[in-house]
């Protein structure tokens, strides 16, 4: 049954800002999919991929969002933006809610990132480069996955937020606005 509203999208796509605002208008929970695994290790992000590799994050993601797909109460997911890697999660999103992609272009994404430090696949040297590959390769996933997509480059999370909201209320009887 689809009863949540994932955000799904690139890092720096503004997928917090915009759950935040989601969750508040809607009166649903926000479960930030990146600060629940980062609790459970009580580590960083990247202390998290430092010492047990990305592999142990990403089965560790897996392992949440199939926790999240199976909760009674309806909530917003802002969700980790590798979530779509596994066709098991891309699965789980479709079914289980709403995938909502909140998308931007890389160059703006850089501009966003650019000084944030807790992005382990996108640190170091060659920011534009490496976020550029990433979001190459993922796009085809998160526009498989995305049930509406939302361009936010250029946009305020109220224009983005109105957009999306339109939207849910029109496709989900389920949330109660
Ligand atoms: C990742 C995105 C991050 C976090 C991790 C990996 C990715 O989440 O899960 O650094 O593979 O795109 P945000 O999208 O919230 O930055």
């Amino acid at each position: 049954m689809k009863k949540h509203i994932y955000l799904i999208g690139y890092m720096g796509s503004g997928k917090t800002t915009i759950g935040k605002l989601l969750s508040e208008r809607l009166n649903l929970p926000l479960l930030e999919m990146d600060e629940i695994i980062s609790e459970r290790f009580g580590m960083t992000i990247s202390e998290i991929f430092d010492a047990f590799g990305e592999d142990a994050f990403r089965s560790a993601e897996e392992d949440l969002l199939l926790e999240i797909s199976t909760l009674e109460e309806a909530s917003v997911v802002s969700c980790g933006g590798g979530v779509v890697l596994s066709e098991n999660n891309r699965k789980i999103l479709r079914d289980s809610g709403i995938a909502v992609l909140l998308q931007a272009d890389p160059v703006e994404i850089y501009n966003r990132l650019k000084s944030n430090n807790d992005r382990p696949l996108v640190s170091g040297n060659n920011k534009l480069e490496k976020i550029s590959k990433i979001y190459e390769a993922r796009l085809p996933l998160y526009i498989e996955t995305a049930e509406v997509i939302i361009d936010t480059d250029n946009k305020t999370p109220e224009d983005i937020l109105n957009e999306l909201f339109l939207y849910v209320r029109m496709n989900n009887s389920l949330i109660q606005s």
